[in-house]
């Protein structure tokens, strides 16, 4: 689990605002749910036999109740939807979520135990247009914040039968492999086979890349829902990998599958960006009306480690620097007509000396430094140093504010925190 410092919240903050931006673009309004929830809920939804359910959740007994540290964001906004009745207020509903998630996974670069998605989901269309569009969105995205280098791979884990045909499938073949699989794997072929396919030990690496395919085993309406969805990605112009082996470590899917990995920057082994896919059953299986559902879970300290690090533009601020009392007394004062004006101002109340103020100036990146002794008090004036040029002018107290938003250019706070 991180702290996150100033510094580097910055670019966090880029992040998240590029894709509140980019999501409102697309029509998802905001959702926020519990961050605990109990435990069945993620039981039933990610299912018995994934890594997260048996190993890795964060669960505990609370006066008798099984709650959990949400480990993703689908289940809990399934539950929402379906206790709201949302489904009785909108035919489709577009859904936008951000924040902390808990995996009690092994610790790596890009891996982290409490770490950060940002998702949506979709309810009420069962595509495959919004499957398309919801891909096309995620890799513009993440191209705006400089993200460029991203395979998209697509599958389809079908619908009705086709998962436990499959299962069946995998499971003869697999055992063919007795011995020579890892514990896991062993264990997985009775339990939930398709999860052998996210197995990254070598030991399990030949009788997963000689399994058979899911695609296969898809039916008719399956097969036109996923060459609909190829179809229009080309269309689009988005390039895409087809990825039959993809199942990604959740129970919930049908039909369209997708993961965005990215390569470069600092990332590491842990190159999935995001991921999501159709849960057409999920709903339905949660207490609510057959209603299909689309979505997905971007990870944004992978994406943050993806991204280049450029250097974030701050907003110019001003460092006011009164000298004795009575000066620090009117700087009060006008730190709250330049904050008002939208001017990001430091006040120095600890009664410096002038230097060491213009220092703190400096290391706080400030734009501009005003200087208020006695002599500028009598006058009523301030002096107004432009901190990067070591040019000074004397500006009256009246006409403080609209000269600083002159000098800096740009009055107000843009999304400042
Ligand atoms: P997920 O693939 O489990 O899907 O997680 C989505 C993304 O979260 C991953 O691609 C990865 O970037 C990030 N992530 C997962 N675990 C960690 C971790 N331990 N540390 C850092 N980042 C991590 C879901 O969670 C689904 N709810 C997505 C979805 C929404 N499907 C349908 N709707």
């Amino acid at each position: 689990m991180n702290d996150l410092l100033p510094g580097e919240i910055e670019r966090w903050q880029l992040l998240e605002a590029t894709i509140r931006r980019v999501v409102a673009l697309h029509g998802y309004r905001e959702i926020r749910t519990p961050i605990v929830e109990p435990t069945p809920l993620f039981v039933r939804s990610v299912g018995e036999g994934t890594d997260i359910v048996d190993k890795e959740m964060y669960s505990f007994v609370f006066h008798d109740e099984p709650l959990t540290l949400r480990p993703e964001g689908t289940a809990g906004v399934v539950r929402a939807y379906v206790e709201h009745g949302l489904h009785t207020k909108e035919p489709v509903s577009r859904l936008f979520y951000t924040g902390a998630m808990f995996r009690g996974e092994r610790p790596a670069r890009g891996r982290y135990r409490q770490f950060y998605q940002a998702g949506c989901e979709v309810f009420g269309d069962a595509g495959p247009v919004v499957d398309a569009e919801m891909i096309d969105m995620l890799v513009g995205l993440l191209r705006e914040v400089g993200v460029e280098k991203v395979t998209v791979l697509l599958n389809s884990l079908g619908s009705g039968d086709v998962k436990l045909r499959y299962a069946v499938a995998l499971q003869n073949h697999m055992s063919g492999f007795g011995d020579a699989l890892s514990d896991d794997s062993k264990r997985r072929c009775w339990t939930n086979p398709l999860r052998i396919l996210d197995s990254k030990s070598p030991k399990d690496a030949e009788a997963i890349a000689t399994a058979p395919s899911i695609l296969e085993f898809l039916s008719d309406e399956d097969k036109d829902h996923f060459e609909h969805v190829q179809a229009l990605l080309v269309a689009l112009g988005t390039p895409y990998v087809v990825e039959p082996r993809l199942v990604r470590g959740l129970d919930y899917y049908t039909r369209t599958l997708f993961e965005l990995r990215g390569e470069g920057g600092e990332l590491g082994a842990q190159n999935a960006l995001g991921g999501g896919g159709r849960y057409d059953k999920l709903v339905s299986e949660l207490g609510g009306p057959a209603t299909p559902g689309i979505g997905f879970g971007l990870g944004l300290e992978r994406i943050l480690l993806a991204m280049p690090q450029n250097k974030i533009e701050t907003t110019p601020s001003v460092f006011l620097a009164p000298m004795g009392e009575r000066a620090t007394r009117q700087s009060l004062t006008i730190a709250r007509s330049l904050r008002e004006a939208g001017v990001v101002t430091h006040l120095e109340g600890r009664g410096s000396k002038l230097g060491s103020m213009l220092k703190r100036a400096s290391g706080l990146g400030a734009r501009l430094a005003i200087i208020i002794g006695d002599t500028e008090l009598e006058k009523r004036e301030a002096v107004v140093r432009d901190l990067a040029q070591s040019l000074q002018v004397e500006v009256p107290f009246a006409e403080l504010v609209s000269v600083v938003t002159a000098k800096l250019g740009r009055p107000a706070v843009q999304g400042a925190p």
